[in-house]
């Protein structure tokens, strides 16, 4: 059994997506969520982004126990020092700095040549390696960078003491196969790699962040990086739930590889990053959707009140749902009324149910939801009424 490291970065990645930024005491009541959730690293802000950002950090760092406490930074003896600065009471921290190596971005972005830009690497994981020897480098726009280089960037970075090298696809540009190869290649090609856990840090432009990490996991990384609803940047980042529930799930496929992560806080956390935020998940969001356990269609009602294992690949309780959704509506059956009857306290004979079972199609025909106060009213109408 080997673990994954799970990297939550909500409070930097997640809160730069417009729409979701947070105050400090949000970002502190998210983090102590996290910390029960069993993150490994809370990635609690860029320090050097704001002074709200910075006071974030240190909040975080001073009050949080249990997951390392972490702040990006550029590549830049200033943010790094404010990074230092803000972490100083956390009981473990990490420094996180990061300069892009692709192409386009050290032509556009930097303004820089390959030469400084492999420099600009290597002294400033020396640099964040004066506050923490807990220093994570990361190449930005990995999956667009030229191989060679990348290697190259990679090992600097490891010699000049990084001790996770995270390979972000930045702009969510790859595809899982090819990812994998990344990986591989990286494990392969680059000296000492094994002094470093390789983390990955993938977006969801093209809809592939998760199964991306996932391929990634499969084939050495150790660490992923994700946020809760997997909220950030444009179409956002990995979703954690998804990613924990899929290393669980699949363990079959995935090898034996496992996280500390309490499952049971998973819907918790998540609701509680809506309720901070004001945005919701859409309905048939996988593991914390309203929809996720939610079963309609008559077959599939018999299927899951005969065994649940039917028409699910989980147990809701595993995620901390309260339990499985049935929805009476219109593709709804005789066993899901039934049920939910007897949960209401009506034991209908055979004969009555069938009765009944008539005027609840005819009123789901009119709504989309047939509640407990209709069935009740239903049963008022037709036996109770004098
Ligand atoms: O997407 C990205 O490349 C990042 C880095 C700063 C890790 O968020
Ligand atoms: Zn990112």
């Amino acid at each position: 059994m080997e673990k994954v490291y799970i990297f939550d970065t909500t409070l930097r990645d997640g809160e730069q997506a417009p729409g979701f930024s947070m105050t400090a005491d949000e970002k502190l009541q998210m983090a102590h969520q996290l910390a029960k959730l069993g993150v490994d690293v809370i990635e609690a802000g860029f320090a050097a982004a704001s002074k709200g950002d910075f006071e974030s950090v240190h909040l975080i760092a001073q009050q949080v126990e249990g997951p390392i406490i972490c702040s990006l930074a550029r590549a830049l003896e200033k943010d790094i020092e404010l990074a230092g600065e803000a972490l100083k009471p956390a009981r473990r921290k990490r420094i996180h700095t990061f300069i892009a190596t692709s192409e386009i971005h050290m032509k556009y972005k930097l303004r820089m040549s390959p030469e400084e830009v492999l420099e600009r690497a290597k002294k400033a994981v020396e640099f964040a390696r004066r506050f923490t020897d807990d220093v994570e480098f990361s190449c930005e726009d990995a999956t667009r960078s030229q191989r060679e280089f990348l290697y190259r960037v990679i090992e600097t970075a490891i010699k000049a003491g990084a001790t996770v090298i995270n390979i972000p696809d930045t702009v969510g540009y790859a595809v899982p196969e090819e990812f994998a190869r990344l990986i591989e290649d990286i494990r392969n090609n680059v000296p000492n790699i094994d002094r470093a856990i390789i983390s990955v840090h993938c977006h969801d432009d093209l809809g592939m962040a998760v199964a991306n990490s996932l391929m990634a996991v499969k084939h050495g990384a150790r660490q992923v990086e994700c946020t809760i609803n997997g909220i950030g940047e444009r179409a956002g980042n990995a979703a954690l739930e998804e990613i924990v529930m899929a290393l669980k799930v699949r363990k079959d496929f995935f090898g034996g590889l496992y996280t500390d992560i309490n499952t049971r806080e998973i819907y918790k956390t998540s609701r509680l990053l809506c309720r901070i935020t004001g945005s919701f998940v859409q309905p048939n969001k996988a593991i914390v959707g309203d929809n996720a356990f939610a079963h309609e269609s008559g077959i599939h009602q018999h299927g899951v009140l005969a065994h649940p294992l039917t028409y699910e690949i989980m147990n809701p309780e595993d995620v901390g749902f309260p339990s499985t959704r049935i929805i009476l509506g219109k593709h709804s059956g005789r066993h899901a009324l039934k049920r939910r009857l007897n949960e209401l306290g009506f034991k209908l004979s055979d004969e009555d149910l069938e009765r009944i079972f008539e005027k609840f199609k005819a009123l789901a025909d009119k709504k989309k939801e047939v509640y407990d106060e209709d069935l009740e009213a239903l049963i008022y109408e037709e036996f109770m009424k004098v």
